[in-house]
């Protein structure tokens, strides 16, 4: 890295920093997780200097040959992965994957019934907040009060009232298996179009460990980077006939040039997903959120829906005497990241919360298995049930920090950053 380091040593600075910040501790945002250095390079690579707006074989620009060639290959692996007919591989995000979606079979004011952000929803999917809340009329469906999952009976009771245009399926911080199959016929019998945005679990789903959208589903939306662990982006699944409409609401619809060199990169990461290791890996995901869900319970701390069936653990701490607030900041401080997260019905505001959002990908890419996580639920228990021990802290600090060295990661990265 000598020319960032001679051009501009505060970004490189920053740079190393976070890459040592990342070596150093548990990643545990359930949204996260850490790329391959294969990815890395694909994105990191000439491809940023190129413009290609339009689509393989029909570009606005000359000199896009290799772009075709790996925009192709993205394509033709991504259908692969899912079985699905039709992808579409440049939106630069979630949201924008969502927004394009919207763009081409709503009009403005059109009805979207999806699930509400407070119980576990996605901003794209209607919050007064997002672009989506701001076009179009929203009706929320949640989760039942008692058992914490989808009221599906509240979700057909919705849709025959509002008769909605398109019906979203998805989440950010939901424990539990989406029925897409219940969705579907309700979303036949009214006459609404399905989208599933399978953001948290694309990877299971390319794994065939989370039941599958795509047969279900009219569209199907992701980002790129969660547990599928690739470059973060966005990309759209659909069948044939959908496919000029998506395309074109993609772009020139919403987006200018196609940000080529993540579309690299997420060529390599579904190549990856397709290998051998994949559906273990995601496996491991699993079992280990399940392991860590287990501990916690053990040691007294209630779980939005009493478990987990994905790699997100919803902590509720409202009996604890701690905020979700506080403790993202005691767990960031003793070397394990997670979110604060709202619990259903959460009687404290999005700054603060009641709850905390676990999520295992980026712990199990580095190695992490069912014992260390039965260590480090035993130490998020500790340090949140004793929130005010600086001590305790400092003891588990270097705990992690010797957990991380025992599985490490972006090693050879390490040494060209020095
Ligand atoms: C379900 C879901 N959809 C969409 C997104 C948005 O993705 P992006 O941040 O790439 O816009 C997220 C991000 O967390 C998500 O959880």
């Amino acid at each position: 890295m000598w020319h960032l380091k001679q051009t501009d040593p505060e970004v490189f600075q920053s740079i190393r920093a976070e890459l040592e910040r990342q070596v150093g501790q548990l990643e545990m945002i359930a949204s996260e997780n850490l790329a391959s250095e294969a990815v890395m390079e694909a994105e990191g690579s000439v491809f940023i200097n190129k413009y290609a707006e339009g689509y393989p074989g029909k570009r606005y620009y000359g000199g896009c040959e290799n772009m075709d060639v790996v925009e192709d290959l993205a394509i033709e692996r991504l259908n692969m992965l899912f079985g699905s007919e039709y992808a579409n591989v440049q939106p630069h995000s979630g949201s924008q994957a969502n927004m394009a979606v919207y763009f081409a079979v709503l009009q403005p004011g059109d009805i979207i019934l999806s699930m509400d952000l407070a119980h576990g929803g996605h901003l794209s999917h209607g919050s007064s907040v997002s672009f989506s809340g701001r076009f179009y009329k929203i009706v929320h469906y949640g989760v039942n009060r008692e058992t914490e999952t989808i009221d599906m009976e509240q979700v057909e009771r919705l849709a025959r009232g509002h008769k909605p245009k398109i019906i979203v399926v998805g989440a950010s911080a939901y424990p539990r298996t989406l029925d897409f199959a219940a969705f579907k016929a309700i979303a036949d019998e009214v006459g609404a179009y399905m989208m599933t945005d399978m953001a948290h679990i694309a990877g299971l789903v390319a794994a065939g460990i989370h039941p599958s959208p795509v047969p279900f589903a009219d569209f199907v939306t992701s980002t790129t980077h969660k547990t599928l662990r690739g470059p973060r982006g966005g990309f759209i699944l659909s069948t044939e006939k959908y496919g000029r409409l998506i395309n074109s609401q993609i772009f020139p619809g919403i987006q200018g040039g196609p940000l080529m060199h993540v579309i690299a990169a997420k060529a390599v990461a579904f190549k990856e997903a397709l290998g051998a290791g994949f559906k273990t890996y995601q496996q491991r995901i699993v079992a280990n959120a399940s392991t860590l869900a287990g501990v916690l319970i053990d040691n007294g701390f209630r779980l939005v829906s009493g478990g987990t069936d994905n790699h997100i653990v919803l902590v509720d701490l409202s009996s604890k005497g701690v905020t979700g607030a506080e403790a993202e900041d005691i767990l960031e401080s003793a070397g394990i990241t997670v979110n604060k997260n709202a619990i259903p019905f959460d009687t404290k505001p999005p700054r603060i919360t009641s709850g905390i959002r676990i999520g295992t990908p980026a712990v199990t890419t580095r190695g992490l298995g069912p014992e260390e996580m039965k260590e480090v639920g035993g130490y998020i228990s500790e340090l949140l049930s004793r929130p005010a021990d600086s001590g305790l802290v400092r003891q588990v600090r270097l705990k992690i920090a010797a957990l991380c060295k025992r599985f490490p990661i972006y090693s050879g990265l390490m040494e060209s950053w020095r």
